[in-house]
């Protein structure tokens, strides 16, 4: 697929990793749609996404609600005509041992609404705009390609049991998504990610921070860029889909 001329909605393309993919494939001359929870955010990447030299229009929406990513979609074919592509990338964390005990007694566990809120977001978020996504585009005759963001973190992180089986779930999703609608010229591929220089690694301990990247082959963490280079790679390749893209200088939890 060429990218020049086509339109890719991206989830938190507000700040982040969204925003440096909407960038990036701004330059390449995609239009695109950025997806996030407030305007200020999404004002500022598409200015940037404009600066790059494209069309960019913003939506609010709450990738775990279901009113907001059909309305969303929807607007984004009234506005562009045509639907290419989509970047699930939308994420939060809500880090946490499944239980925690000390000096024998039990200290925390990770709380249900710990559990659901990064399930709602990082695996049913996924679902809803990949389903509203592929519906829109087959609906407007589009071809084109889904991915979703996974993480390294799918493999099984400490700490992390909700976000690890979310990205565990949106990872399953690339392979069966493929196969359901490679009918309509539609492919899927997922990206997952080591860790990479964001927001979301900003806020971690500097010390957790340190001590990860020292056990990184590479020695550093990703850039931005790095994993916005490999989601246009999967857009331009008509003969990807149904895999994981892994690139995380070479760390294995
Ligand atoms: N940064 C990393 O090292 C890393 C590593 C592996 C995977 N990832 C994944 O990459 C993706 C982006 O991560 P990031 O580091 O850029 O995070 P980030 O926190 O910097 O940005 C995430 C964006 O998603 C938006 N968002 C959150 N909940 C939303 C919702 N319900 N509806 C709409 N938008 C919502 C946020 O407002 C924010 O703009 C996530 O899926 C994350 O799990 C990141």
């Amino acid at each position: 697929m060429k990218l020049q001329d086509s339109v890719i909605a991206i989830t938190g393309g507000g700040q982040g990793l969204g925003r440096a993919m909407s960038e990036y494939l701004a330059a390449k001359g995609a239009r695109v749609a950025l997806i996030d929870l407030a305007q200020d955010k999404l004002d500022e990447s598409a200015e940037a996404c404009r600066a790059a030299g494209s069309e960019a229009k913003t939506y609010v929406c709450n990738v775990a609600k279901e009113e907001d990513v059909e309305r969303t979609f929807q607007a984004i074919i009234a506005d562009f005509g045509q639907l290419n592509g989509l970047i699930n990338n939308a994420g939060i964390l809500r880090d946490g041992l499944m239980v925690k005990f000390k000096d024998g007694k039990l200290d925390k566990r990770m709380e249900l609404s710990q559990w659901q809120s990064v399930i709602d977001v990082n695996l049913t978020g996924v679902f809803l705009c990949g389903r509203e996504a592929a519906t829109r585009m087959i609906e407007n005759g589009d071809q084109g390609a889904i991915i979703n963001i996974a993480s390294i973190s799918r493999a099984g992180n400490m700490g992390q049991s909700n976000y690890s089986a979310a990205k565990a779930g949106v990872s399953a999703l690339v392979p069966v998504w493929a196969k359901e609608l490679a009918r309509y010229g539609i492919r899927c591929m997922g990206i997952a990610p080591g860790f990479i220089e964001t927001e979301m690694t900003a806020s971690m301990k500097p010390e957790a921070l340190e001590k990860m990247t020292a056990g990184i082959p590479l020695k550093r963490m990703g850039k931005p860029e790095e994993i916005a280079s490999a989601a246009a790679f999967i857009f331009e390749n008509d003969y990807v889909s149904g895999r994981m893209i892994e690139v995380d200088g070479a760390l294995r939890l």
